[in-house]
C-alpha cells in the first residue's frame, strides 16, 4: 500500500512555505499545492499526462540550454563603473570622454577562446577582455583581448582559424589545452600569424588572475570632435595590480584541482571588497603619423609601440559588483564591435569590419531573435526610441499609433494628440567620418599588410632572459604534440625568420638533427606545398 502523504505537517518530500509570499506558483503564478509528486492513477501510476504543474516544470527545464558562444565559450562577467580623469573634447564629442569625473556604470566579461563552456580556466589561450559602457548616449562595447595583436589580417579567416583550434571534427578533441596538428599546420601556412604567435607562446596566455590582465582594443579606431575632425585610436588596459602570470607546470596543477580557479579568484577579490581596477589609456595619433609609420596601422597583427605613441590614461574601470544571476547576466550579455556611439567610430581595418557583422549575427541565433537589446544586460540605461517592433520576445514595441517615417502626426509621446515618434538629428546623432573612399573593388589586401615578422622579432627580444625561455619551451612543448614532423619544421622554418637562437633551441627541443630551411617571407597563406 503507498503511504499516505500529511500535507499540513509536511513529509520527507513537502517543505511548508513560510508565509504566503513563499508560496510556490506555476511560471503563469498559479499556486502550487505538491511539485514533487506527478499526478498519478493510484499512488503506483502510471503518471497522468494531465499533469499541467508537472507538464509546465519539466518543459521549461527541457529547454534550459541555449548555445554556447561560437568562440569565448567560457566567460565571466562582473558589473563596475567608469569614470573619466582626463577630459577629451579635442579628441572626441562622445559624451563619456567631455567631462573629467563623469561616470557610467560597466559591464566586463573575461573569457578564454578555444574551450567550451566547461573548459578548464588555466589553458595556454588568448582571453577576452570585453567591456560594455551604458552611456549616456548608448552602449558602447570595446570587445578587447588580453592581447594587443591577432592571429588574421582579414576576417574572411576567422572560420578557418577557430575551426582548426577547436577540437578536430573526427575526434572530438583536443581542445585549447593542448594545440594540435591542425591548429599548428593552419598557423605554418598562414604567415600573417606570427606576431600573434609570439604572444600566444609567451607568459601571457596563462595568466595568474583576470586582476593581472592588461586590456587592448586591438584595432585601430577613430575618434571624432565637435567639428568633425578625426584621429586615429588604440585602447589600453592597465591594471593596477600589474600584469602576473602563472608557469606552465603550476597553470597544470591548477586545471586539476580548480578548473575555475579564475573566476573564483575574482568572485572572491569582490565579494572581500578588493574591488580590482584598470586604468584606460589612449595612443592618439594622427594622418600624418599613420602614413609615416612602418607598418599599416590598420593590420591588426601589428601594435604601434608605445615608445612612439606613449599611452595617455585617461579614465579608470573599477568593478565592484559579482552578477545575480550567471544566466541572465553572463550567458545573455551580447558585446558587438558595432556598439559605437557618436564622437567613436570605425576604420577601414579589415578584421574589425568582419567583426562588426559577426557578433549581431551570432547573437540573434545564440539569443533566439532580433530582441536581444530587451534583455536588460543589454539593454542600454539611457532612453530608447525607435520604430523597430515585434518579433520573438519583443518588450518594448513603439508606443502610440505611429510605427514609420516620414509621417505627418504632431504629438509628443505623452499629450492627448497622435505621437509622431523619434526623428534623426543630424547635430546630436551619430554621423560616419567621411573617409574618403575611391579604389577599384578588389578581392585582395594591400602590400602595407605584408611584413609578418619584423614586430614578432621586436616582440621576442623585448622578452626577459627567463620570459625567452618560457617562450622556447612553450614552443618545444606544443610543437612536440603535433604528429606531422613537416608541420613542425614548417614552423621552425618560420621561427628562423624571427631569431635564430629560438629556431635552434625548439629544433633541438624537437629532437631535430638539421636545422630546417627558413621559410621564404611569404606575404599570402602558403600554398605552393608539394602534393
Ligand atoms: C566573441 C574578441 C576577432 C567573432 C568575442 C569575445 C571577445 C572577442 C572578447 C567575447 C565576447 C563576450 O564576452 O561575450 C575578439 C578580438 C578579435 C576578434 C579582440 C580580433 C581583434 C573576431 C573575428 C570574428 C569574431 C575576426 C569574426 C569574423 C566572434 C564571435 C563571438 C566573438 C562570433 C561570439 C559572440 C557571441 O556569441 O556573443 N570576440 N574577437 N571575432 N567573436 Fe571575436
Amino acid at each position: 500500500m503507498a503511504k499516505e502523504i500529511d500535507l499540513d505537517s509536511g513529509g520527507a518530500n513537502h517543505q511548508k512555505p513560510r508565509g504566503e509570499d513563499d508560496i510556490m506558483t506555476t511560471a503563469q503564478g498559479a499556486p502550487v499545492a505538491d511539485d514533487q509528486n506527478w499526478l498519478k492513477a493510484g499512488a503506483r501510476g502510471p503518471s497522468l499526462l494531465e499533469d499541467h504543474i508537472a507538464r509546465e516544470k519539466i518543459f521549461h527545464f527541457d529547454h534550459e540550454r541555449i548555445p554556447e558562444r561560437v568562440v569565448h565559450a567560457r566567460g565571466y562577467g562582473i558589473h563596475g563603473h567608469f569614470e573619466l580623469t582626463r577630459a577629451i573634447p579635442e579628441y572626441s564629442r562622445a559624451a563619456i570622454f567631455n567631462e573629467t569625473g563623469v561616470k557610467v556604470p560597466t559591464f566586463t566579461r573575461f573569457s578564454t577562446v578555444a574551450g567550451n563552456k566547461g573548459s578548464p580556466d588555466l589553458a595556454r589561450d588568448v582571453r577576452g577582455f570585453a567591456t560594455k559602457f551604458y552611456t549616456s548616449e548608448g552602449n558602447w562595447d570595446l570587445v578587447g583581448n588580453n592581447i594587443p595583436v591577432f592571429f588574421i589580417q582579414d576576417a574572411i579567416k576567422f572560420p578557418d582559424l577557430i575551426h582548426a583550434a577547436k577540437p578536430a571534427p573526427d575526434r572530438g578533441f583536443p581542445q585549447a589545452q593542448t594545440a594540435h596538428d591542425n591548429f599548428w599546420d593552419f598557423i605554418s601556412l598562414t604567415p600573417e600569424s606570427m606576431n600573434m604567435v609570439m604572444w600566444i607562446m609567451s607568459d601571457r596566455t596563462i595568466p595568474r588572475s583576470f586582476r593581472f590582465m592588461e586590456g587592448f582594443g586591438v584595432h585601430t579606431f577613430r575618434l571624432v570632435n565637435a567639428k568633425g575632425k578625426a584621429h586615429f585610436v588604440k585602447f589600453h588596459w592597465k591594471p593596477h595590480l600589474g600584469m602576473q602570470s602563472v608557469v606552465w607546470n603550476e597553470a597544470l596543477k591548477i586545471n586539476g584541482a580548480d578548473p575555475d580557479f579564475h573566476r573564483r579568484d575574482i568572485w572572491d577579490a569582490i565579494e572581500a571588497g578588493d574591488f580590482p581596477k584598470w586604468d584606460l589609456g589612449i595612443q592618439v595619433f594622427d594622418e600624418t603619423f599613420a602614413e609615416e609609420f612602418e607598418f599599416d596601422v590598420l593590420d591588426a597583427t601589428k601594435i604601434i609601440p608605445e615608445e612612439q605613441v606613449p599611452v595617455e590614461i585617461i579614465g579608470t574601470l573599477t568593478m565592484d559588483a559579482n552578477v545575480d544571476n550567471f544566466f541572465a547576466e553572463t550567458e545573455q550579455v551580447a558585446f558587438c564591435t558595432q556598439n559605437i556611439v557618436p564622437g567613436i567610430d570605425f576604420t577601414e581595418d579589415p578584421l574589425l569590419q568582419g567583426r562588426n557583422f559577426s557578433y549581431l549575427d551570432t547573437q540573434l541565433k545564440r539569443l533566439g531573435g532580433p530582441n536581444f537589446t530587451h534583455i536588460p544586460i543589454n539593454a542600454s540605461k539611457c532612453p530608447v526610441r525607435h520604430f523597430q517592433q515585434d518579433g520573438h520576445m519583443a518588450m518594448t514595441n513603439p508606443k502610440g499609433r505611429v510605427n514609420y517615417e516620414p509621417n505627418s502626426w504632431s504629438g509628443d509621446i505623452d499629450d492627448n494628440r497622435e505621437p509622431r515618434g523619434p526623428r534623426g538629428c543630424p547635430m546630436h546623432g551619430f554621423t560616419s567620418y567621411e573617409a574618403p573612399v575611391e579604389s577599384p573593388k578588389l578581392r585582395a589586401r594591400s602590400e602595407t599588410f605584408a611584413d609578418h615578422y619584423s614586430q614578432a622579432r621586436q616582440f621576442y627580444v623585448s622578452q626577459t632572459p627567463v620570459e625567452q625561455k618560457h617562450m622556447a619551451d612553450a614552443l618545444t612543448f606544443e610543437l612536440s604534440k603535433v604528429e606531422r614532423s613537416d608541420i613542425r619544421a614548417r614552423m621552425v622554418g618560420h621561427l628562423r625568420n624571427i631569431d635564430d637562437d629560438l629556431a635552434s633551441k625548439v629544433a633541438e627541443g624537437l629532437g631535430m638533427e638539421k636545422l630546417p630551411a627558413a621559410i621564404p617571407a611569404a606575404r599570402e597563406p602558403i600554398t605552393d606545398l608539394p602534393p
